[in-house]
């Protein structure tokens, strides 16, 4: 398989990329922005793995990746990159500008090799697409972070749209939403609030970004019958 990854040298992004370079048939391509050092560390232990300079705040380098993806041949695209501005505090403390900006660095070119994908995939009539959301969308929206979530949700929307739109094609788009871990979107978050957490967890222990590749590595091989699904893993915290 020929799956590129966005934001794939770094984080939950670098556990996938690892996990798929160890079948030596793929060929992982991955996007990083500031990881460059990593980037070059995951290219040396894979052979199989190719980085991508794209810096989503800089429209030429996603316009010269969107350019390169029918050369790519890519199979599968995984969405994962998100662009952290750290608009974390209450909605009504946000600068307006933040929404509008965090929106252009995400969701934009998100929508645009997207949708360069789908225009390769309609010609193979074949291809997955598998996008990253939070499980924000589905308990209770964390505190300070409504600007995140909110283009999570509008992502989530995307997500089923895209399934709907292309399944004639074979081409299935599905998400995975996972809850808290450690990364370094998270790492402002306080220790102390890290340790009740984990107290409060039923498991006693927080996701990892190893058990989310997991989940990710298994829609890359999913039957085109799994179209449209989220998979939720929050060890059913909201169970209705
Ligand atoms: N951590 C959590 O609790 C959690 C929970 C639910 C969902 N998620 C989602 O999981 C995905 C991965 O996040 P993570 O937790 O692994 O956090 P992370 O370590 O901060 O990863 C974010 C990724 O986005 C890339 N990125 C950052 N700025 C970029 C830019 N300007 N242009 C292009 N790419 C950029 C980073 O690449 P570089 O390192 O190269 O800059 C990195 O690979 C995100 O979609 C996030 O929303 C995370």
């Amino acid at each position: 398989m020929n799956v590129l990854i966005t934001g794939g040298g770094s984080g939950l992004g670098e556990a996938v990329t690892r996990i798929l370079a160890k079948d030596t048939k793929n060929t992982i391509y991955f996007t990083f922005s500031n990881s460059e050092q990593n980037a070059k560390k995951i290219e040396l232990d894979c052979s199989n793995v190719k980085s991508i300079k794209c810096d989503f705040k800089k429209e030429l380098e996603v316009i010269a990746l969107v350019n390169q993806i029918d050369s790519l041949n890519i199979e599968i695209l995984i969405n994962n990159a998100y662009v952290d501005n750290a608009t974390r505090t209450h909605f009504h403390k946000i600068p307006q500008e933040d929404f509008t900006l965090d929106f252009s660095n995400n969701i934009m070119p998100t929508i645009r090799i997207t949708q360069a994908a789908i225009g390769h995939f309609r010609k193979k009539k074949s291809g997955k697409l598998i996008t990253i959301l939070s499980s924000g969308l589905a308990n209770t929206p964390p505190l300070g972070w409504s600007c995140y979530t909110a283009n999570k949700a509008y992502l989530g929307s995307l997500v089923k749209s895209w399934a709907n739109e292309n399944i004639k094609f074979n081409i299935t788009s599905n998400a995975v939403s996972p809850s808290f871990m450690q990364t370094k979107l998270t790492s402002s978050v306080d220790n102390r609030i890290i340790d009740q957490m984990i107290s409060n967890h039923p498991l006693k222990k927080l996701l990892t970004i190893d058990e989310v590749a997991e989940t990710v590595l298994f829609l890359t091989k999913a039957s085109s019958h799994i179209n449209g699904v989220d998979i939720l893993m929050n060890h059913g915290n909201n169970i209705k």
